[in-house]
C-alpha cells in the first residue's frame, strides 16, 4: 500500500519524506491556498514540491468547463513529469479525463462520493479515483463502505484505476482502508505522525533507558 501525503506544506513535505515512507502527494486548492501567502510564487512553490517526492503530486483544476480543464491541466502538467491533474467527478470532469488519457497526461477524479461515480471516472480513464472518506463520515453516512465497495466493483470488472482513501481524518482510516485493499491512502501531516504513536512503545523506551544508565559504565566494554 501506498501512502501519499495530503498538503501542499513544505516543511511537512520535507520531513514526511526524510521518514522513507511517502510515496506521493496531493493537493487541492484549499490546501494550495493556505501555503500561498504573501508574494509567494505558485510555480515556485509548486516546482518545490515536485522536486521533493519521488512519485505522484496532484495537482487540482479551478477551471470547471471541460476545455478549461484540459488546458489547465495541460499548463499544470509542464510544472513536471510527476505531475497528477486532479479533475472534479462532474460531466465536464468526464470529458476532459478522456482528453487528457488521449494526451497521455495522468489524472485523478476527486470528489468522489458514489460507487456510479467511481465507475464512471475510471471508464474516461481516470488513473486514480479518490473518494473522500472523512466528509462522508461528516454527514453521518459510512465512508470507508464505499471505499469497500468500488474495491469490489473495480475487481469485479478488473479495472485498473487505483484507489485513494482521501479526506482520512484519523489513523483507523488508515488501517481500514488497507485492510479493504485499497492502493493509497492520502493523508494529512498530522495523521501521518500518529500512524507510529504507541504509549507502550514510549513506556518500554524510557524502561529500557532508565535501567541502562543505572549501570557503572566504567564495566562496559566498549
Ligand atoms: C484529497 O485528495 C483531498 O485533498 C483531501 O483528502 C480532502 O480532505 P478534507 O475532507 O480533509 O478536506
Amino acid at each position: 500500500m501506498k501512502f501519499f501525503l495530503d498538503t501542499a506544506n513544505i516543511a511537512e513535505i520535507e520531513e514526511g519524506v526524510s521518514w522513507g515512507c511517502v510515496d506521493g502527494v496531493t493537493t487541492n486548492p484549499t490546501l494550495i491556498s493556505k501555503e500561498l501567502t504573501g508574494n509567494t510564487d505558485f510555480k515556485k512553490h509548486v516546482r518545490k514540491i515536485l522536486s521533493l517526492v519521488n512519485g505522484p503530486v496532484s495537482l487540482e483544476v479551478t477551471a470547471t468547463s471541460a476545455k478549461e480543464m484540459v488546458e489547465e491541466g495541460k499548463r499544470l502538467k509542464k510544472l513536471g513529469d510527476n505531475v497528477v491533474v486532479k479533475i472534479p467527478a462532474t460531466v465536464d470532469g468526464l470529458k476532459a479525463l478522456k482528453v487528457l488519457r488521449e494526451l497521455k497526461i495522468d489524472t485523478n477524479a476527486t470528489l468522489v462520493f458514489s460507487v456510479n461515480q467511481a465507475l464512471m471516472v475510471s471508464k474516461a480513464g481516470a488513473n486514480y479515483v479518490s473518494p473522500f472518506v472523512g466528509r462522508l463520515d461528516d454527514i453521518s453516512e459510512d465512508g470507508m463502505s464505499l471505499v469497500e465497495d468500488i474495491r469490489e466493483v473495480y475487481d469485479n470488472f478488473g479495472l485498473e484505476t487505483k484507489i485513494i482513501v482521501a479526506s482520512i481524518r484519523h489513523p483507523v482510516h488508515v488501517k481500514d482502508a488497507a485492510l479493504i485493499g485499497a492502493d493509497i491512502a492520502t493523508m494529512p501531516f498530522d495523521v501521518f505522525r500518529k500512524l507510529m504513536n504507541h504509549p507502550k512503545t514510549d513506556e518500554g523506551l524510557k524502561r529500557f533507558l532508565d535501567d541502562w544508565h543505572k549501570i557503572d559504565k566504567s564495566k562496559l566494554m566498549f
